[in-house]
């Protein structure tokens, strides 16, 4: 099954039938929000607001491994997620779209792994992670290549199918927040290769990864990063453009629940061979 976490400007799913709706208590505590399951078409997608559908979480606080349990728990294997950029390479104007293809961390204070050796949750049920965990064995995920490349490439086809501007490839940097960079942090980042930069994306698609689901990122480009213009930032600005693109983004969704293959053939799901100690 798809799951998609939704970030700001996009706290539901519409046009979709409404299957159910949970509120699990996981090992890692609650979700963000409810997870709502639906149907397009006769296929299953659940839906989660990573920010609460009230955007009660700041992005140091959202709840990320309760997230990813929850959507294992509905037996979720590729999970989509949709997030507010901010723009740093030159090309990417507000408004458009970017499908990431590596990121780098600069969070500081989050949970980050489900793996905590002797210290893992002793969690139930049979598969490997759930082994792994209760062995209290320590893994380290490979993440070379972290979004699933299935996933992206269905998301290009549809984002070219539709006309819409969009970027395949490249860096999203994560930082810790909640407050906006310096321009010295723009500039740093630029240096460093970063293409955009978010709050959320990191540990989420890690933690996808470390239970052996694809994830996959559609950034939406909100405001230029602080200093690429001479305006400062706003969370408004973030909304209002959020919300000027959540038509696009809801077409790209919906499509992405019809489109993105069913079985996997991406190399995602052997994400920890070889990588227990
Ligand atoms: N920086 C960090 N996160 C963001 C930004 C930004 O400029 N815009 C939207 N999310």
């Amino acid at each position: 099954m798809l799951g998609i976490i939704g970030g700001s400007g996009l706290y539901s799913l519409e046009g979709v039938r409404i299957v159910d709706e949970v509120f699990p208590e996981t090992p890692f505590g609650e979700p963000s929000s409810p997870l709502t399951v639906a149907e397009v078409e006769g296929r299953r997608v659940v839906f989660l607001a990573r920010h609460g559908k009230d955007h009660s979480l700041p992005p140091h606080l959202v709840p990320y491994r309760a997230n990813l349990w929850a959507m294992r728990e509905l037996g979720v294997e590729r999970v989509l997620g949709v997030s507010a950029v901010g723009g740093i390479n030159r090309d990417l104007m507000p408004g458009d779209l970017f499908i990431p293809t590596s990121f780098i961390d600069l969070t500081r204070s989050r949970e980050r792994t489900f793996y905590e050796g002797r210290f893992s949750k002793k969690v139930e049920g049979e598969d490997r992670v759930a082994r792994l965990m209760r062995e209290g064995k320590v893994v380290h995920v490979d993440v070379s290549d972290p979004y699933c490349p299935e996933m992206r490439n269905t998301l290009d086809r549809i984002l070219r199918d539709l006309s819409l501007r969009y970027v395949h490839g490249g860096v999203y940097v994560c930082t810790e927040g909640p407050r906006f960079e310096t321009t010295a942090e723009i500039r740093m980042i630029d240096k460093l290769g970063g293409d955009v930069v978010g709050m959320t994306g990191v540990p989420e698609v890690v933690l996808a990864k470390e239970l052996r689901m694809c994830y996959a990122s559609l950034c939406v480009v909100s405001n230029p990063a602080a200093g690429i213009s001479e305006n400062r930032l706003t969370s408004e600005e973030v909304l209002e453009m959020m919300a000027e693109k959540e038509e696009d983004i809801r077409r790209v969704v919906l499509e992405f629940v019809r489109r993105v293959p069913q079985s996997r053939s991406c190399p995602c799901p052997g994400s920890l061979e070889g990588a227990e100690v």
